[in-house]
């Protein structure tokens, strides 16, 4: 395979949105309770949680994490979740067909927030409930006191406001499996007043409406054409939500995943312009992609949703802990060079989720935390990626796939932060037989040293199926790419069979 990349200095995007290296916990299987929280487990701190996940989410660079929901947020009583532990009810969580303690509430939430390094994003339940709850929760959170509400959380131990500046508008409202499932009318009326509700007791939150669910949604474009028809001028942000998964072997259109996903950012971004168009307005809506991922659904399997209730009512039970394989860390870079193209509109991301749940980091309970092949993309996007976006222009071979038509074999995305003169490139090679060579052309830019060099491809003696496992941690994992050349205003590099690399230039 070969391609050329050119890249201009004068064509760049604004600035990298750190936002868009976020994650997620949800109270859904294991994600909370066994996952970031443990109490008893060797590596609990004072507060029961577990340091051995909260570093590694501080390496993988997470910046924002949203919480508690989900399709658990829907049915979700905040209440439930603060004041003293050993008062707090057990509650059936209908999304999950599982029983929550409540032992993790607001107040851990936080206090685990804090020690990540990660900036909270909270869901408000709108689907059993509505406008009162939501404003109380953002001034139960946020008003510094004197007031009912912001008094209580202070006698609950937290004398300072949490200061939570960003909120979901409810989670995955088009969804008929959600509870309180609306239709694109209520929910639209529904989020502008929860949204100006909300704005009433602290305007310096910003809030996202939910879009559709996936982009086969039998509503999708309608749905986000009439909520923001709505909600247009009280809201921040449209979400996106989007699994990815192989099916029946065609490795061709699933590693060509990126593509869908470029598709349906655009389409978002089209359908929410006609609505500003149309008004007249000067404000864009931006785009908070916040629900991501590869996900591996089992029709019929216990842990596919929809299916949980055949086991009964459990507490932590394991649900969806996909084992990610070489493929599956390949496509989730291309991912990550989706969202870094697209960050002009793009400004928040969430890799869904962080622990134990479809996640880049695997716990066991008592037992070690690990990190999957998905874990390292992301930190090293997180980590490189600093300045400004750039805009590749790639003309690459392509591959012709059953669900994305052609496709790029070369993937690229980067960024240049003109401060310490550094180019950082992100390039996947989607042939899962043949090596890339590949020539990056610099315009109005130099480059004349390797500061960085990784890969993540096929280990020794392994396959495209191989994976990190408690047994073997590091099977798959980053590596140095070798052979890199710069002259200035050339690099030219060979990016292995099924591979994402992350290279950094001075
Ligand atoms: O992340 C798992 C689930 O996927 C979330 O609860 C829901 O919002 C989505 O359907």
């Amino acid at each position: 395979t070969r391609a050329r990349v050119v890249i201009d200095r004068d064509f760049t995007l604004g600035e990298v949105p750190r936002r868009i290296f976020g994650s997620f916990v949800e109270h859904m299987g294991r994600c909370v309770y066994t996952g970031i929280f443990e109490p008893g487990h060797p590596e609990a701190d004072e507060d029961g949680l577990r340091t051995d996940v909260l570093e590694l989410t501080r390496e993988m660079g997470v910046s924002v994490v949203r919480y508690p929901g989900g399709n658990f947020v829907s049915g979700y009583n905040w209440e439930d979740g603060v004041g003293p532990a050993d008062q707090r009810p057990a509650r059936l969580d209908g999304a999950w067909h599982t029983v929550e303690s409540n032992a993790f509430g607001l107040h851990e939430f936080m206090t685990w927030a804090r020690k990540a390094g990660v900036e909270p994003m909270e869901a408000i339940n709108l689907g059993t409930r509505g406008v009162d709850a939501a404003r109380e929760l953002v001034e139960y959170a946020n008003h510094p006191g004197g007031s009912a509400l912001s008094d209580r959380r202070i006698a609950n131990g937290a004398k300072d406001p949490f200061g939570i500046k960003l909120w979901c508008l409810g989670n995955e409202m088009d969804g008929p499996w959600q509870i309180g499932h609306k239709t694109a009318e209520e929910y639209g009326r529904l989020a502008q007043e929860a949204a100006k509700a909300m704005k009433f007791v602290d305007p310096t939150i910003e809030v996202v409406a939910c879009g559709s669910s996936n982009l086969q949604m039998p509503t999708f474009g309608h749905w986000e054409h009439t909520v923001l028809g709505h909600a247009y001028d009280d809201v921040d942000y449209v979400s996106l939500h989007a699994y990815y998964e192989e099916h029946d072997g065609d490795h061709a259109s699933f590693l060509a995943s990126g593509v869908g996903m470029d598709t349906f950012i655009e389409s978002v971004i089209a359908t929410a312009d006609a609505v500003g168009a149309a008004r007249k307005s000067r404000k864009k809506i931006n785009l908070s992609f916040d629900e991501w991922n590869v996900w591996y659904t089992r029709p019929g399997s216990e842990d596919a949703p929809g299916d949980v209730a055949d086991a009964g009512w459990r507490h932590a039970p394991r649900l969806i802990e996909d084992a990610y394989s070489v493929t599956d860390a390949v496509v989730v870079g291309t991912f990550l060079n989706s969202l870094l193209r697209h960050g002009d509109r793009v400004k928040i991301a969430n890799q869904a989720q962080l622990v134990n749940v479809i996640a880049p980091i695997r716990s066991e309970e008592n037992g070690p935390a690990w990190r999957q092949t998905s874990f390292w993309p992301f930190a090293r996007m997180s980590a490189l990626a600093k300045g400004e976006i750039v805009a590749p222009r790639v003309i690459s071979d392509r591959v012709d796939t059953a669900q994305y038509g052609d496709a790029d074999l070369v993937d690229v995305a980067g960024s240049y932060d003109a401060e310490s003169g550094r180019l950082a490139l992100f390039l996947a090679n989607r042939d899962l037989d043949g090596s890339a060579e590949v020539e990056v052309d610099l315009r109005g830019l130099t480059a004349s040293s390797v500061t960085f060099a990784e890969v993540l491809t096929v280990p020794e003696g392994g396959d495209r199926n191989s994976a990190n496992t408690e047994q073997d941690q590091d099977r798959v994992r980053m590596v140095a790419l070798d052979g890199v050349a710069v002259d200035g205003g050339t690099v030219r590099l060979t990016l292995p069979a099924l591979s994402w690399a992350a290279v950094e230039l001075a």
